[in-house]
């Protein structure tokens, strides 16, 4: 009878069940990897550090990995290999330990020591630049309060921009950051009281100023490749962008002061550029679930390689496209989502740079749905109102 018994067992039981420490050492590096670029403390999102939290939390977690909420949509990576992409999506692999570890009740372990959490510092700078103090924003009816700091380099020739990080202060309160560089006083007011405290500003910026650089929860700095960067004049009027927004009860008494830190060089083999790909003017009907709008520009210097996109609509977009179409009819992606999130507008660099040919043209476009409202939407600056950019950053070919 015993002998019997023992016979039915199937194989697997035998199989020795992996340890809650196991578990947990796996389940923190996979959250480490793939979360604690937003959920970690002073972030955007709800801390995983705390092992007690992530234990509380291991039944939503994976609830919202399967929902497909978390983490939020990120560029496809059957488009183009991106450098980072590993953080940005995450594999079967990785749901199944996640999942191993929220079916065993989200144990921690008893002595496994929490490996540091991701951070994607690019320190040491050779330049950091603040707004001057930190200000308290004065959100609007509408609660966003955009804030701008000149805050001047102060170089004495012209140096190269090889890389870059935004330096972000009051998380909770910052929706983005946008570094530009300005030549002329457009779009700066001439009385400014206390220039620590900045002046009101559009979140598009003005005439005459360049987008060099922006931030978004979750985005890592920005590093071009060895032996490249972006030109800045003597004396660069660089100018802070803050979009601030009323994100939660007592938000209006948080201060801020975030900053940029700078890579620099004196000289560089291969210039970096960027430029502003997509279509102005539009208008999204009322009601309209998938209105597409697009623009496409000739592209075709073979002296020049892409490098990477920054994909940028508002609340209203639901899906980002940006290719070449090559003279042949083929064409070549750069960035595809299916899916957009305000809040994880990030960096999408090529690992491999493409060289564009004769002939080549840019094309971008930008999927908005508008279903849920009675009214148009326009093109414009407000977070109300919408954008669809692709920032693209090419550099000289080697
Ligand atoms: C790029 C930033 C970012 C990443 C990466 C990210 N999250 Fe989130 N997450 C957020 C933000 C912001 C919120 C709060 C607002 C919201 O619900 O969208 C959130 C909310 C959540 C919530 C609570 C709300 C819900 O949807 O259930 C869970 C659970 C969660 N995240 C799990 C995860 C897990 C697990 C990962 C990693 C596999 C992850 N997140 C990666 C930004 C991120």
């Amino acid at each position: 009878m015993l002998f019997l018994l023992v016979a039915c067992v199937t194989p697997t039981d035998d199989l020795p069940l992996e340890s809650d420490d196991a578990l947990w050492t796996d389940a923190r590096a996979m959250l480490d990897e793939n979360c604690a670029r937003c959920h970690t403390a002073g972030g955007q999102a709800q801390s995983f550090d705390d092992p007690a939290t992530a234990s509380s939390m291991a039944a939503s977690m994976i609830a919202a990995v399967d929902a497909g909420r978390m983490p939020p949509v990120a560029p496809d990576p059957s488009c183009a290999p991106y450098e980072n992409s590993d953080t940005f999506t995450v594999d079967d692999e990785e749901i199944a330990t996640l999942r191993a570890w929220a079916d065993a009740g989200g144990p921690t372990g008893s002595a496994v020591a929490d490996p540091p959490p991701v951070t994607a510092q690019s320190a040491p700078f050779d330049a950091e630049l603040y707004g001057g103090a930190a200000y308290t924003p004065d959100f609007g009816a509408d609660g966003n309060d955009y804030r701008c700091f000149l805050v001047p380099l102060g170089n004495d020739g012209v140096v190269y921009l090889t890389g870059m990080e935004a330096l972000v202060d009051a998380l909770p309160i910052v929706h983005h950051v946008v570094l530009f560089e300005t030549t002329g006083t457009t779009g700066i007011p001439g009385d400014v009281t206390d220039p620590t405290q900045g002046f009101a500003c559009s979140g598009l910026g003005a005439v005459g100023w360049d987008f060099l650089g922006a931030w978004a929860p979750g985005a890592n700095p920005v590093l071009f490749p060895e032996g490249s960067g972006m030109r800045l004049g003597r004396d660069a009027q660089l100018i802070l962008q803050m979009h601030y927004y009323d994100s939660f009860d007592g938000a209006d008494e948080l201060a801020d002061l975030t900053g940029y830190g700078l890579h620099l060089a004196d000289t560089v083999e291969r210039k970096v550029q960027q430029f502003p790909i997509g279509p102005t003017g539009f208008n999204i009907p009322a009601g309209d679930a998938a209105y597409v709008v697009s623009d496409s520009i000739p592209a075709g210097d073979p002296g020049l390689e892409l490098l990477g996109v920054w994909p940028h609509m508002h609340v209203l977009g639901s899906g980002f496209d940006e290719r070449v179409v090559h003279n042949d009819g083929s064409e070549s992606c750069l960035l595809h989502q299916d899916g957009w999130n305000f809040h994880n507008q990030v960096y999408a660099g090529l690992s491999t740079p493409l060289r564009l040919q004769t002939g080549d043209s840019l094309s971008v476009s930008c999927t908005y749905d508008n279903s849920a409202s009675s009214e148009d939407v326009n093109f414009g600056e407000e977070t109300g109102d919408e954008m669809c950019f692709g920032f693209t950053y090419v550099v000289d070919a080697e």
